[in-house]
């Protein structure tokens, strides 16, 4: 079925960028093996110069891999049928300064042969999309604020109603509430079907968004699995209910006490991603081997 072909695979995937003497190559991604299921958010996540950009521009065939392959629903990385279903929002926003954002998105449209009823049907449902205010609408892009042109780069993301939409920091220079617009709008392309590649620096968002994730560091994958799973602790137990009288959840606890529970305490026992995340950066940059297992147990 071709639903059960992932939206993205890569195997050994590996760029490194020529430098002028060979010393000074750089390897940007080592031997990346990832499967991106269809209908799934996932993460890409790493410090600055982890090789998340990188990744994310091979797959568009924006560069070429010095090794491995990459394909893209189905296809090898930056076919050209396959990059009209693709949807990428790049990690800087580049748009024409002149253009005001209905030109902008208009422009973007006819590209795609929209017809006239079409475009301007699309240009402001997408605009309305990423909740950009009406009254600057007609306005030059060159006097946007970043998060109002961010929002444009996204309108101008999804308007070809793409099935895989590829977002580098999508809430990068956006106040909390535009961020939280957009993590609501990344849940409304999932629940419409969409597979979203998602690069972030902002943990929280990744952790409420996201249903598998890697951790890149220096170009390799030293983390990856399912969010829920990373953050599970092993030996807790978590029930949950809705209407349970507080009552009955007060005698829960005192039989689970005298059971021989240790900590009983209502709530989820849940680590955070952000522990993860700063934990293993700090042991890398300290020049230690992180110890997986006992980095996610211990980030209680
Ligand atoms: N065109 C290039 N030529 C040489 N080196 C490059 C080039 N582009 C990126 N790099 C290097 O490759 C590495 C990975 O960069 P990349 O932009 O993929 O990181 P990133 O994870 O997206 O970082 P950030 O969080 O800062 O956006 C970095 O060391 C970077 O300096
Ligand atoms: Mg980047």
């Amino acid at each position: 079925m071709a639903s059960e072909i992932p939206a993205i695979e890569t195997r050994k995937l590996t760029k490194v960028y020529p430098g002028f003497w060979k010393s000074q190559n750089v390897p940007a991604l080592t031997e990346l093996d990832l499967t991106i299921n269809r209908g799934e958010i996932f993460g890409l996540l790493g410090p600055n110069g982890s090789g998340k950009t990188t990744c994310i521009k091979l797959l568009l065939g924006l560069i070429n891999a010095t090794d491995g392959e990459a394909r893209v629903m189905d296809k090898p990385a930056g076919d050209q049928d396959t990059r009209r279903h693709i949807g990428y929002l790049p990690e800087e926003t580049y748009l024409y300064r002149f253009l005001n954002a209905r030109q902008t998105l208009d422009f973007y449209a006819r590209l795609f042969n929209m017809s006239r009823v079409q475009r301007r049907r699309a240009v402001d449902y997408y605009l309305d999309f990423v909740g950009l205010d009406p009254a600057v609408r007609s306005r030059r892009l060159g006097t946007y604020s970043k998060g109002q042109a961010r929002r444009v780069g996204l309108a101008q993301a999804l308007l070809n109603n793409p099935d895989l939409v590829i977002l580098d920091e999508p809430t990068s220079g956006l106040d909390p509430i535009g961020m939280l617009e957009i993590k609501q709008m990344i849940v409304r392309l999932k629940e419409a079907g969409k597979t979203v590649l998602l690069s972030s620096h902002v943990l929280a968002d990744v952790e409420d968004l996201c249903d598998r994730i890697v951790i890149l560091y220096r170009g390799r994958v030293e983390i990856q699995g399912r969010v829920d799973e990373l953050l599970q602790t092993q030996d807790a137990f978590l029930m949950e209910a809705r209407n349970v009288p507080p009552d009955v959840q007060e005698r829960l606890m005192v039989m689970a006490r005298e059971a021989g529970a240790k900590d009983v305490r209502p709530g989820k026992p849940r680590t955070r991603l952000e522990d993860i995340f700063t934990q293993l950066v700090e042991s890398k940059r300290r020049g230690e081997a992180p110890r997986m297992q006992q980095t996610i147990k211990d980030a209680r």
